[in-house]
């Protein structure tokens, strides 16, 4: 691929997608290969501050606000996509595949909604390849219990991760060849070893 791609990383909680996006980041610096990564929500100086809303324990915003706020983050975020499209190496924690798991498969909000207002913000943004995490129940449960800080997203029910996840699936099948589903319940190094091998196709 001639030009840098925008490679996504998703996944529910503890799936392991922030280890490997790191991973994939250092690699990237090694091999003096410029990059740029984003999180969403989050990224920007602008959408980590509606990240900090969002995930507050006191907020309480019902559906379509936190549907809306994670698109506030997103437009926030379109900017620096734009100026480094196709120049740098474009790697995203979490990105419009999340909006679809969480809002419309784990909270029922319109497809449709989320897809008129993901299509004005993205305009020709394309995202080239996910990797897409996906973990057990067990192993969810025993990661998201080792972390200090739990956010307002870290505690729905197990239901809801079951169906965000349903959803992430669904999703990738419509598209599978853009898509490498990742088994996080396996040895980490194994799934290291096997998203850098593709990291060095893409890229
Ligand atoms: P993170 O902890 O992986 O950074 O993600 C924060 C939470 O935000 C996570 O529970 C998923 C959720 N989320 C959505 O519900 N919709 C979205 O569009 C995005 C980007 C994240």
């Amino acid at each position: 691929m001639s030009k840098k791609p925008i490679i996504v990383f998703e996944g529910i909680e503890g799936s392991g997608k922030t280890s490997h996006i790191n991973n994939v980041s250092n690699y990237l610096k090694k091999k003096k290969i410029k990059f740029l990564k984003l999180r969403e929500p989050g990224g920007s100086v602008n959408a980590e501050k509606i990240r900090k809303l969002i995930l507050n324990n006191k907020s309480n915003f019902n559906k379509n606000t936190d549907l809306l706020l994670y698109l506030a983050s997103r437009s926030e975020n379109i900017e620096i996509i734009k100026k480094n499209m196709g120049i740098k190496v474009i790697l995203i924690d979490r990105f419009v595949d999340s909006t679809i798991a969480y809002q419309h498969y784990g909270m029922g909000v319109s497809m449709k909604i989320i897809n008129i207002i993901n299509h004005l913000l993205l305009g020709k943004i394309k995202v080239n390849f996910t990797f897409l995490n996906l973990v057990d129940k067990k192993n969810m449960l025993q990661r998201l219990s080792k972390r200090k800080k739990l956010n307002r997203y870290d505690k729905f029910k197990n239901l809801f991760y079951s169906r965000v996840q349903k959803g992430f699936i669904k999703i990738s099948n419509k598209n599978p060849k853009k898509y490498l589903r990742i088994n996080s319940n396996l040895d980490l190094t194994i799934n290291k070893k096997l998203i850098i091998s593709k990291i060095k196709q893409l890229i």
